[in-house]
């Protein structure tokens, strides 16, 4: 049986939402959230969605707040995502390798669901650095939620995933493992090693980081949030960005405020300035 959604839990949800992610749910949203959650409200044997608001809020772990953002937006990812973007990092990657003498890479990959993209990355630069184990490269890879990122670390993917990547690429990057559940493909060990895979919510866990990187990828998570959110967001990323590094978004995803601070170049890809 279906629960019900009284419109005062909803606003409480929304409410809620808001400060804590970042995404502004509107109450055309109302039938979203009810369909979506209910099987969860079955799951904890709940009767109403307000004893789920009260297990929401007082799940310190956070993990129930994932599972909620999870059920209303999505974790939909895939390698080699936005071809077009990899395109255009294969012509601006000479001008990198000039610049970074130290031969030292960091990249942020925010927001980076199962790690398919920070995986990518690794396998794009692979590929065309000859030198590539020479390079002292390091990924930073973070999302808010705990569940994609278990899978992220152990980087194991369906075969139907890993068949469509060209031959060579699949080759080096992942090893077949046989389990219980038939055959999936690994990241290798050395790939793996190179990403630091990060619970961290954008929105609200402070922004530490000392070191900046050389790009960030923050691709279809900004979807979600709200003009204000996603406002600071890129002035935080403006922070992390040296002059003249690209920040990359989700295709539908543009920045069209800090025209001071960054510069559109081409398929959602934008210069620091
Ligand atoms: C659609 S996936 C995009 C994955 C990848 N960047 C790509 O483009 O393929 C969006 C991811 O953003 C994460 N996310 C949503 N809100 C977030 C927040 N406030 N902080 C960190 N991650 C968030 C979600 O958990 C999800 O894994």
């Amino acid at each position: 049986m279906e629960i019900e959604l009284k419109p005062e839990e909803f606003e409480l949800f929304r409410r809620y939402i808001y400060t804590k992610v970042g995404i502004s749910l509107s109450a055309q949203k109302t039938t979203l959230v009810k369909g979506r959650l209910n099987k969860r409200l079955h799951q904890l044997g709940l009767r109403s969605f307000r004893d789920y608001y009260d297990h929401l809020v007082s799940d310190v772990s956070g993990d129930e707040l994932a599972l909620f953002v999870s059920a209303i937006s999505t974790n939909v990812t895939s390698f080699f995502r936005e071809s077009s973007q990899w395109v255009w990092l294969e012509k601006y990657l000479p001008s990198l390798i000039e610049a970074k003498r130290d031969k030292k890479i960091r990249i942020w990959s925010a927001g980076c669901s199962s790690g398919e993209e920070p995986y990518t990355i690794l396998m794009f630069l692979q590929h065309h650095l000859n030198d590539f184990d020479s390079w002292d490269i390091k990924i930073l890879a973070t999302d808010i939620s705990s569940k994609v990122l278990s899978k992220a670390i152990v980087g194991s993917y369906e075969s139907k995933h890993v068949e469509s990547l060209p031959r060579e690429i699949a080759l080096r990057s992942f090893e077949k493992v046989r389990n219980d559940t038939g055959i999936s493909y690994q990241i290798v060990p050395h790939l793996r090693s190179k990403v630091m895979f990060r619970l961290y919510n954008l929105v609200t866990d402070p922004f530490f980081f000392k070191n900046k990187f050389d790009m960030v990828f923050c691709r279809n998570v900004m979807i979600y949030f709200d003009d204000e959110t996603r406002h600071d967001l890129i002035e935080r990323f403006g922070k992390v960005l040296p002059k003249g590094s690209p920040l990359f978004l989700g295709s539908s995803e543009s920045v069209t405020t800090h025209r001071e601070t960054f510069k559109l170049l081409g398929s959602s890809i934008y210069q620091r300035l």
